[in-house]
């Protein structure tokens, strides 16, 4: 946790969920109407095809909803793409962008990054940009390099603790149910921050830094109570509404 940083609890999809999971959605948007509310944020990024119905669901829940990518530009002949304007129009309020399966399966470059979050923030939408290192890189001891270069070049400048959340994903802790000790998330986030301070001053002390990969109902309170952890990008377990609100509930005794 950092001090007057209000965390959030977010949900990623990944290209699962019908219709059938709107009732997911549903008891989300229910599970979060508690006063824990007013202190920890939570989000859940649908895949697009349930972006719009997702919002009218959770209109009179504080639950947020997002989206998973978008298009670096406003419109045009982008065949299959969705743009930050058109998740906006759906009232969708945050935008993950260069998450790893998108670096890598699509080939994403830390520079189309940094484009899309600029296109978030000229749809007034908030942008979750995607950090992390891959298992050899990590085993060549070159993960705070790659994170180095990933903020430098994914970050634009105009970037604020209003419009920005920092998402640490090690690639090797996605999906596989292995995480990072607390030590060394505590360095990592410890690190991100710096380079924050660093660049953007007090609107990086501000900053949102959440972890992901592999993160469940029984190892949350753990990871959510390290330093510089100000939430979760969860995948497989914010797909079932009981794990992701034991994830959110984590809180309930952290903030105690
Ligand atoms: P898992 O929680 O399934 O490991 O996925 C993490 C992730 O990639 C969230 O963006």
């Amino acid at each position: 946790m950092t001090p007057d940083v209000r965390p959030l609890v977010a949900g990623n999809w990944k290209m699962n969920g019908t219709r059938a999971s709107l009732d997911q959605i549903k008891a989300i948007a229910q599970g979060v109407r508690t006063p824990l509310s007013e202190k920890v944020e939570a989000l859940i990024c649908p895949p697009a095809t349930l972006l719009y119905v997702a919002t009218a669901l959770a209109t009179d829940s504080p639950l947020a909803i997002g989206a998973q990518d978008c298009h670096q530009t406003q419109s045009g002949a982008h065949t299959g793409d969705v743009s930050a304007e058109m998740i906006a129009d759906c009232y969708g309020t945050y935008v993950i962008v260069g998450h790893s399966e998108r670096r890598i399966n699509h080939a994403e470059t830390d520079h189309l990054v940094r484009a899309k979050a600029q296109a978030a923030y000229q749809a007034d939408i908030t942008a979750i940009i995607c950090v992390g290192e891959t298992a050899d890189e990590r085993d060549a001891y070159q993960t705070l390099d790659i994170l180095k270069r990933q903020l430098s070049g994914s970050l634009p400048d105009e970037a604020t603790a209003e419009n920005t959340v920092i998402a640490y994903e090690p690639v090797w802790a996605i999906g596989t149910g292995l995480t990072p000790t607390a030590q060394d998330v505590e360095i990592v986030h410890a690190f991100i921050r710096d380079e924050l301070v660093l660049r953007f001053g007090k609107e990086g002390r501000g900053m949102r830094i959440l972890y992901g990969g592999s993160v469940k109902p029984s190892n949350a309170s753990e990871l959510l109570a390290v330093d510089n952890v100000d939430g979760a990008l969860i995948g497989g377990a914010s797909l079932k509404a009981t794990d992701f609100l034991a994830i959110y509930g984590a809180y309930e005794t952290l903030l105690a």
